[in-house]
């Protein structure tokens, strides 16, 4: 199945389109088991899932979530962590039960054993009915930088250079990034029944036209995604700018 686009005329059109498929994703199957993504990306697509929750009711109570990745070294207090990020952005705004979410213990003292109980929770759930996913300058999924290795599962990993960069923007300076994450895999994530990816802004355009139209390579995580049954980008105009065949 080729990747269905969807091209939005800017990132308030494409976080609302997605928060819209997320909702009736979770309408049509309550106890949904939600893949999340952390990021400026998804930031728009919570917020409107926040007030559809607050205004009409949208209702979390039997969700299941499992996020993406979480950085190694920092604890759950810390405000660039992952948890504290999905904490602050979404969970505690909504009625999902805290003890239903799942992002990677960055903190732990064994995180082989935390990468595979990661990878067994989600088993024992059913697997994630729909992913969320953002996507890096460099064609990133998750923290699998150019060059994972599509069967990979929830292991350690070291961010690129560029992720690096890309991600200073959050911290005080560049050399507070940290350099390794716990990452769900590439195979982990193309389990996923449903996959959605979102990108917004110049700089995603170019990775966004390799995956979407480009060879299917490590070198360009993303376009894996070609090979994923159902799978749907939502773009805002300048993410999608690079693009040859016009998608709507
Ligand atoms: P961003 O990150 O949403 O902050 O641009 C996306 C990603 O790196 O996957």
């Amino acid at each position: 199945m080729p990747i269905k686009v969807f091209v939005a005329k800017d990132y308030d059109e494409m976080s609302k389109r997605a928060a819209k498929l997320i909702a009736d994703s979770i309408k049509n199957k309550p106890n949904i088991i939600l893949g999340l993504a952390t990021g400026g990306t998804p930031v728009g697509c919570y917020k409107e899932l926040i007030r559809m929750h607050k205004e009409e009711g949208l209702d979390f109570s039997k969700v299941v979530s499992f996020n993406l990745d979480e950085y190694v070294g920092l604890p759950s207090t810390h405000p660039q962590s992952y948890r504290y990020f999905m904490d602050e952005n979404l969970f505690r705004h909504v009625n999902i039960k805290m003890e239903n979410t799942h992002v990677p213990d960055g903190l732990s003292d064994n995180p082989e054993k935390t990468c595979k109980e990661f990878e067994e929770a989600i088993k024992r759930a059913g697997g994630i009915d729909l992913q969320l996913l953002g996507i890096g300058s460099n064609g990133h999924i998750a923290f699998n930088e150019p060059g994972s290795p599509f069967n990979s599962r929830t292991r350690v990993v070291s961010l690129s250079e560029q992720t690096i960069k890309d991600n200073a923007r959050f911290f005080k300076s560049i050399d507070e990034v940290p350099r390794q994450a716990i990452s769900m895999g590439i195979e982990t994530i193309m389990e996923a029944r449903e996959i959605v990816l979102l990108a917004s802004g110049e700089g995603k355009a170019d990775a966004v036209a390799k995956s979407l139209e480009g060879p299917i390579t490590t070198e360009v995580p993303a376009s894996v995604l070609q090979k994923h049954p159902n799978c749907t980008f939502i773009l805002d105009e300048a993410s999608a700018s690079k693009l040859t065949r016009k998608a709507r």
